[in-house]
């Protein structure tokens, strides 16, 4: 079965090639070689146990105060979490009760002893499956994906919170259910599992192909991005120079890009006419920003640190944004056109609108396909 929507991405590869192969296409179009390959951190995969050189964000705070009281509010540093301590028990006190007719199950929710419990009743005679999720998946600014932890695999639940209807609906990916289909889940095979923990992740621990999330830093941290930093705090504690770490300020905007786009990009292999008809690219920001001919044809001039600080909360200043447009929409050459119909309006509004997606209708993601 082809899986429409999901919030896995899958097919880290197959993309990355896209992208890669897209990159080398615009450094040859506009005569600029290609990037050195080691300029973006290594898969943050570590054998559980072993030693390694991932400190957390934490270690940066008492010299990058600024930059991590940000990062710290973003959404990068809250998208995965343990569910212990009560913190993510508001979305099951509800009366909501969700039933699907195939399976013949009835979903609900409660709190039991002060944890989330999920609760599936069998129609015909009332048999009870009752699980307590392990792990919750995203911040929450849109809503939350559950994981169940069954004898060192992952279940990722049937059901899922949204916040805009603070209610619960099929998760993306398993909307529809077949007769004899586990109830509780989608068993995620170690693969899936170990994409979707990275995707949310700082360094994931494992065991063999078993991700193992105790030992494991859960969040996009400062080191997901800038690689592991033992080395450099040491040193910088030392009051020693040092450069291990991988900085961005200089990088340029296809490196930016597919740094972003390990995580932000299509999840298919799709080629570019395929993708363009794909009702979630707006989803995927990176797939989508380099189908534009606003990063094809601005020589490098063009990433995702353009018009975002990668630190930050998204910026809802729609004049900033307007800024970045006119900075290269000058109108003084065909290469830089000026807006024919409306130079000084909301760019972001006709250019890159707000499009629902393969998610409940109030969730909506920026076109990053400019045109
Ligand atoms: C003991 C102080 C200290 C700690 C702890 C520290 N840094 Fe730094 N860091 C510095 C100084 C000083 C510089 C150089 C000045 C600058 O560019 O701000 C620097 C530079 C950097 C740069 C630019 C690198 C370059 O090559 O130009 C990055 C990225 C960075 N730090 C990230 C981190 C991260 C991530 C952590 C935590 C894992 C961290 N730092 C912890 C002091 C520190
Ligand atoms: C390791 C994966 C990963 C990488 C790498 C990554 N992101 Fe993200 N990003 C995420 C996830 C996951 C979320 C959603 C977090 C959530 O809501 O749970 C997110 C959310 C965001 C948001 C939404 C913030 C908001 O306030 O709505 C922006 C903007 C963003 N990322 C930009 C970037 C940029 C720019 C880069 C590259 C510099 C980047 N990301 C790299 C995983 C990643
Ligand atoms: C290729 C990287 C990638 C993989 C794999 C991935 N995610 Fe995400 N996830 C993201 C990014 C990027 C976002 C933010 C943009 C979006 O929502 O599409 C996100 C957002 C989310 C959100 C919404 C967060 C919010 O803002 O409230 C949930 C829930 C979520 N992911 C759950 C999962 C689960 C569960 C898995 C694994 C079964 C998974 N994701 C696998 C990258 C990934
Ligand atoms: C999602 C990826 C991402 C995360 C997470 C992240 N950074 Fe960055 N960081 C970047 C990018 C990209 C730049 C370059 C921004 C630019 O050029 O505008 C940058 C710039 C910086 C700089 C400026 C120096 C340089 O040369 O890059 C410092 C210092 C820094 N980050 C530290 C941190 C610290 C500390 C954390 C955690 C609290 C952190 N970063 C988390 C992507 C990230
Ligand atoms: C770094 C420079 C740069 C920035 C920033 C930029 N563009 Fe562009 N844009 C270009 C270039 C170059 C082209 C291609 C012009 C040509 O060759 O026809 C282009 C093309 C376009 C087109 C025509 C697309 C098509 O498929 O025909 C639109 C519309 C557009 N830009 C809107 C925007 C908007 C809106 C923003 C801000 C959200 C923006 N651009 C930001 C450089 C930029
Ligand atoms: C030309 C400017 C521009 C560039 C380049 C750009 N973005 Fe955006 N991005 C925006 C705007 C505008 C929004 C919507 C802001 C708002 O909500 O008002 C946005 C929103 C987002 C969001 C929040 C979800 C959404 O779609 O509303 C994510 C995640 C994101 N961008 C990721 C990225 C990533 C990753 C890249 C690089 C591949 C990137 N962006 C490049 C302008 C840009
Ligand atoms: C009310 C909607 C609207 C707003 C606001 C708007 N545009 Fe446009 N823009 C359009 C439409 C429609 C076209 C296509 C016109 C055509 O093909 O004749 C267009 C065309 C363009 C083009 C292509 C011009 C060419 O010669 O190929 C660029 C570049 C562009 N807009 C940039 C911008 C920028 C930058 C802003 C913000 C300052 C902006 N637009 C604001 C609707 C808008």
């Amino acid at each position: 079965m082809r899986r429409h929507v999901s919030w896995i991405l899958g097919g880290a590869f197959l993309v990355i090639a896209f992208v890669v192969g897209l990159a080398w296409r615009n450094s040859r179009m506009s005569h600029v070689s290609p990037a050195p390959a080691a300029v973006l951190p290594p898969t943050p995969l570590v054998e559980a146990g072993a030693e390694h050189n991932f400190v957390g964000s934490e270690a940066c705070a008492s010299c990058h105060a600024e930059i991590t009281e940000e990062h710290a509010g973003s959404l990068h540093a809250n998208s995965l979490h343990d569910v212990k301590g009560g913190r993510f028990n508001a979305p099951f006190k509800t009366a909501q009760v969700l039933a699907d007719p195939t399976l013949g199950v009835l979903y609900s929710y409660g709190v039991e002893n002060g944890k989330p419990v999920l609760y599936h009743y069998r129609d015909g005679d009332g048999a009870k499956i009752k699980v307590e999720p392990k792990y919750v998946v995203g911040s929450g600014q849109l809503g939350y994906t559950f994981l169940i932890e069954q004898d060192g695999q992952f279940l990722e639940s049937r059901t899922s919170y949204y916040r805009a209807p603070n209610k619960w609906t099929w998760t993306p990916g398993q909307q529809r259910s077949a007769p004899g289909q586990n109830p509780v889940g989608d068993l995620m095979d170690p693969e899936r599992a170990k994409q979707c923990f990275l995707c949310h992740s700082t360094m994931v621990a494992m065991q063999g192909d078993r991700v193992v999330p105790e030992k494991s830093i859960f969040q996009v941290g400062c080191e997901r991005c800038h690689g592991p930093g033992r080395e450099h705090v040491d040193a910088r504690r030392a009051g020693l120079p040092d450069k291990s770490l991988f900085s961005h300020r200089q990088a340029a905007a296809d490196t930016v890009v597919r740094l972003c786009g390990e995580c932000h990009r299509s999840p298919r292999s799709e080629d570019e006419a395929d993708l363009a008809r794909d009702p979630d690219l707006p989803r995927f920001a990176a797939s989508a920003l380099t189908l534009s001919k606003c990063y094809q044809n601005s020589a490098g001039r063009l990433s995702c640190v353009t018009c975002h600080n990668p630190h930050q909360r998204v910026s809802k200043n729609t004049s900033s944004y307007i800024r970045v447009c006119q900075s290269c929409h000058t109108g003084s050459s065909a290469a830089n056109p000026t807006c024919p119909i409306d130079p000084t309006g909301n760019c972001v509004s006709c250019h890159m609108p707000s499009r629902a997606v393969n998610l409940p209708s109030t969730v909506k993601f920026h076109s990053h396909w400019i045109k």
